[in-house]
């Protein structure tokens, strides 16, 4: 028998604070329709210096891993391209801080906003070969632009924990998927900064033309069509990208067929214009947030594009399991995202340069505020001193 092989479980955090758009549009001297139709974003999740991609990944990870989980993980996938050493992996420091045991393989992916999907594909490849396996993928990120630029608008960060098994309890894996890589200069981020160096529209219309071939591509390997499909789900740095996307292929479909697609792309993006750009977890948080809100059934199939600039695009499908919602907490979910509390503009441009420079000298952050069970208490001698705190 094949055994089905995909996703059992999903978390998500991103950190207590956020800044509105209609506040960040008036101090930038926009239109806030710009900011909320225009681009599509409502809140942007604003990153404290006590937080940073190591930290909310193991605060994504602990909502969903049980001691026996613990026990089968055998890699650790980590997909980031805001990670914090250029040696050390971010997935040794995460498989430490969730005392997983030591046969554990870790190691840290990087492709733009694509690392997640490559770290989630190799993963499932990984299950096929041994199914009492469990693998863990991470899709953490902070992004950022840089105050007063074009791209400040579409910031954020969160990070997305997958635990991938054999008999998934959320979203089976088709094992078919197309993927197209070119060398593109759209955005990238050398060696040394902080901000990324991006061509926004340049960007959008790369990730529309790649969505386009791999779309074609991935219909004349299965010879399935926009029918086939009960919702796409799309790497959404800010809706209206996701949205174009879609306004791509819904040609394709039949009236019927547009609405229900159109109504499952309001609910994969609900989560995703209140958290801001996640990155690497962009298409994750989609996908859980149309998991969430939508009206999905088992047996539906979603598609799944994933983009990283530079560039690597690929578009795969997943089967809902009729037990996909045992596979979140929705109630903490929506906890999580109802209890942050709004920051503003001020206090958020001054959070946006207090996080650990590159000096590397010797940093105590303010602790005393921190609500996250982990966190970053600040740098000693070079080295990131991470801390735990007791949970109920
Ligand atoms: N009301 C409603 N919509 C408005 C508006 C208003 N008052 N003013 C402008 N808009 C719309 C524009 O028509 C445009 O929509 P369109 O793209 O459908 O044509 C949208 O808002 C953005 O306007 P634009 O003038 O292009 O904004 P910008 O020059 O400030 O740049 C980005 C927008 C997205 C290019 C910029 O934020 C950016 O570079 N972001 C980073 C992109 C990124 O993440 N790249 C990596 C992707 S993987």
């Amino acid at each position: 028998m094949t055994e089905t092989v995909g996703i059992d479980r999903m978390g998500f955090y991103t950190p207590d604070m956020y800044l509105e758009m209609t506040d960040l549009a008036l101090a930038r001297g926009e239109d806030p329709a710009k900011y909320h139709v225009g681009i599509g974003q409502d809140k942007q999740a604003v990153i404290p210096p006590t937080q940073d991609v190591v930290t909310m990944a193991a605060n994504a990870a602990a909502q969903i891993l049980t001691p026996a989980d613990k026990a089968a993980v055998k890699m650790v996938l980590f997909g980031t391209e805001s990670g914090i050493d250029n040696s050390k992996a971010t997935a040794v420091y995460l498989a430490h801080l969730l005392d997983l045991p030591a046969d554990t393989r870790a190691v840290e992916i990087k492709q733009a906003c694509y690392g997640a999907t490559a770290g989630l594909q190799l993963a499932a490849d990984y299950v096929r070969a041994r199914p009492t396996a469990k693998v863990l993928v991470i899709g953490a990120d902070i992004a950022r632009y840089g105050l007063h630029t074009a791209g400040e608008v579409t910031q954020g960060g969160g990070a997305v924990a997958m635990l991938v098994t054999a008999q998934p309890r959320m979203l089976a894996l088709e094992p078919v998927s197309a993927y197209h890589t070119a060398d593109v200069m759209d955005f990238w981020r050398p060696l040394g900064r902080t901000e990324a160096l991006v061509d926004g529209r340049y960007s959008t219309n790369v990730y529309l033309d790649f969505f386009k071939t791999v779309w074609t591509a991935y219909q004349a390997q299965t010879q399935r069509t926009i029918a086939d499909f009960a919702a796409l789900t799309f790497h959404i740095p800010f809706t209206k990208m996701g949205l174009k996307a879609l306004r791509q292929v819904l040609p394709e479909a039949t009236p019927d067929q547009q609405v229900r697609l159109q109504a499952a792309f309001e609910a994969s993006q609900l989560d995703n214009r209140n958290v801001g750009n996640l990155y690497t977890g962009s298409l994750y948080l989609s996908i859980l947030s149309l998991l969430r809100h939508g009206h999905l059934q088992a047996g539906d199939r979603i598609g799944c594009y994933s983009y990283g600039s530079g560039a690597e695009g690929e578009f795969y499908s997943a089967i809902v399991q009729p037990t996909f919602r045992q596979g979140f907490d929705d109630e903490r979910l929506t906890a999580l995202l109802a209890n942050r509390h709004a920051v503003s503009v001020a206090e958020y441009e001054a959070l946006f340069t207090q996080r650990l420079d590159l000096s590397g000298r010797d940093v105590q952050l303010p602790i005393g505020e921190v609500s996250a069970q982990y966190y970053l208490a600040g740098r000693h001698q070079q080295q990131r001193l991470y801390r735990q705190r007791a949970v109920d």
